[in-house]
């Protein structure tokens, strides 16, 4: 097994951040289509808009855990306007395998949520 492979197992196991926050500062949930798999992700930012605390839930396949796992690390520190520049080559270059068309969407719910819950917040301020 490679180290990506690796990577996404021990992700996968044990999940990084893999607890809603309460209180939060932004949220939102969806689903992957193909499959029905759900994903929930709360943040937390600091006075500067900066991501301090992450939470996640959800129901899937080692894909879309893992991915939701290691893009919760990836944006801790980050500011809201960084997240909003994060591209879907930032998710796969975490995954870091070759996806077929179906595992390219597994892998890419937690982006999709996590957009949704920055830009959901800001039509809310
Ligand atoms: Fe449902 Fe991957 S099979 S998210």
């Amino acid at each position: 097994m490679d180290i990506y492979q690796e990577n996404i197992l021990d992700h996968h196991r044990n999940p990084r951040n893999w607890k809603l926050l309460d209180p939060y500062d932004f949220h939102a949930s969806d689903e992957n289509p193909l499959c029905g798999d759900t994903l929930e992700i709360t943040l937390r930012v600091d006075e500067n808009d900066r991501v301090v605390a992450v939470g996640w839930d959800g129901h899937g396949c080692a894909i879309s855990q893992a991915a939701a796992s290691m893009l919760g690390e990836e944006i801790i520190g980050k500011t809201l306007d960084e997240i909003k520049q994060l591209d879907k080559d930032v998710v796969l270059d975490l995954i870091g395998i070759p996806l077929s068309v179906s595992r390219v969407k597994c892998a890419l719910l937690s982006l999709k949520v996590l957009k949704s819950a920055v830009y959901n917040l800001e039509s809310q301020q």
